[in-house]
């Protein structure tokens, strides 16, 4: 579903007869500004894996009075993309994930469904302020708690994943890591660093690339870059919109498993020649990631869960 409707979007958008559309769109550009009240955290701790603590990002009341909340843990923020809700694939696999794992922390599950459900330039236009206010309340979280950026990993699933660099961007790269699932290139220019997912955005920054990208080729932004199966579709998938979720399942599956070998290589032709096979081999995704490598990655995965070839 989603799918379709951002193939109907970049064809309005590109096609000459939605040009009318798009210079009125483009004059809203600057307008769409989201605010706090639009936006709601969902607090999970290993106390309340199941049952959320919902907390206002207005200001930090909440989450100072929260029953759950633990400082001394590391804090994990989910952000869902365009027309997502708190129901999506990437929050509740990561966070099944993280607890099943026997790791603890605080998972805050951003609820930013009223913005990211507009039309979808408009959604994309909303970033810039939805970071804003979530940079303010981590800042915010920083100071009172006197806990550091690098207590802090954000998680973004397509237009969500530059959300969270945008996040990342306004708390000027102090954030520890930042796992950025199929960020989507339509509307979004690897040129405007202040606007996209970007390795500057915090210490370490993974990225996962499971599809064309929707008519937009992808980009390698991250410190580390992971092409899945060459990033065109996905085993087992019919859809390229199946293709795009399957990266949150991926990343889930890791933070169990550690089981994802993927090799340094610059493309998927010489992945699949076998011309990268005495290249660097390093493990894909985890929790935390390994901050210690660099560069695009390539590996193949199986059709059904557990997906790793090992
Ligand atoms: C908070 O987490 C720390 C570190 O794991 C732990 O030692 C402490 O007992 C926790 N506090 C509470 C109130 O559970
Ligand atoms: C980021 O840098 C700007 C400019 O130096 C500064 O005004 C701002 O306070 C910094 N923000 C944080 C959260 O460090």
């Amino acid at each position: 579903m989603e799918f379709l409707s951002l193939l109907i979007v970049s064809i309005l958008v590109w096609n000459s007869s939605g040009a009318e559309l798009w210079s009125h769109l483009r004059n809203q550009k600057q307008a769409v500004r989201a605010k706090a009240a639009d936006i709601k955290l969902y607090l999970y701790t290993n106390e309340n894996t199941q049952g959320e603590e919902v907390l206002s990002i207005e200001n930090l009341d909440d989450l100072i009075n929260s029953n759950y909340y633990n400082h001394s843990l590391k804090n994990i923020f989910i952000m869902h993309g365009w027309t997502g809700t708190i129901l999506n694939d990437v929050n509740i696999e990561t966070k099944a994930a993280i607890f099943e794992s026997g790791k603890s922390a605080n998972i805050f599950v951003v609820d930013w469904s009223i913005p990211a459900g507009l039309f979808y330039p408009l959604a994309v236009w909303s970033i810039p302020s939805v970071g804003q206010i979530i940079a303010n309340y981590i800042d915010e979280m920083i100071n009172h708690f006197g806990i550091d950026g690098s207590d802090f990993i954000l998680v973004g699933h397509s237009i969500g994943a530059h959300l969270a660099g945008v996040v990342g961007s306004n708390l000027n790269g102090t954030i520890g890591q930042i796992v950025g699932l199929e960020p989507v290139w339509i509307l979004f220019s690897a040129n405007n660093l202040a606007e996209i997912l970007d390795k500057t955005d915090a210490a370490v920054v993974h990225i996962v690339h499971t599809t064309r990208g929707f008519g937009i080729s992808h980009v390698s932004t991250g410190h580390a870059d992971f092409y899945f199966n060459g990033a065109i579709e996905q085993p087992g998938c019919v859809d390229s919109g199946c293709a795009h979720a399957r990266a949150c399942a991926y990343y889930a599956e890791s933070i169990v498993s550690s089981g994802f070998k993927a090799l340094k290589c610059s493309s998927y032709e010489e992945f699949q020649n076998g011309d990268c096979s005495g290249n660097q081999e390093v493990i894909f995704g985890g929790y935390p990631l390994d901050g210690s490598i660099s560069g695009d990655f390539h590996l193949d995965t199986a059709e059904v869960a557990p997906f790793a070839l090992g």
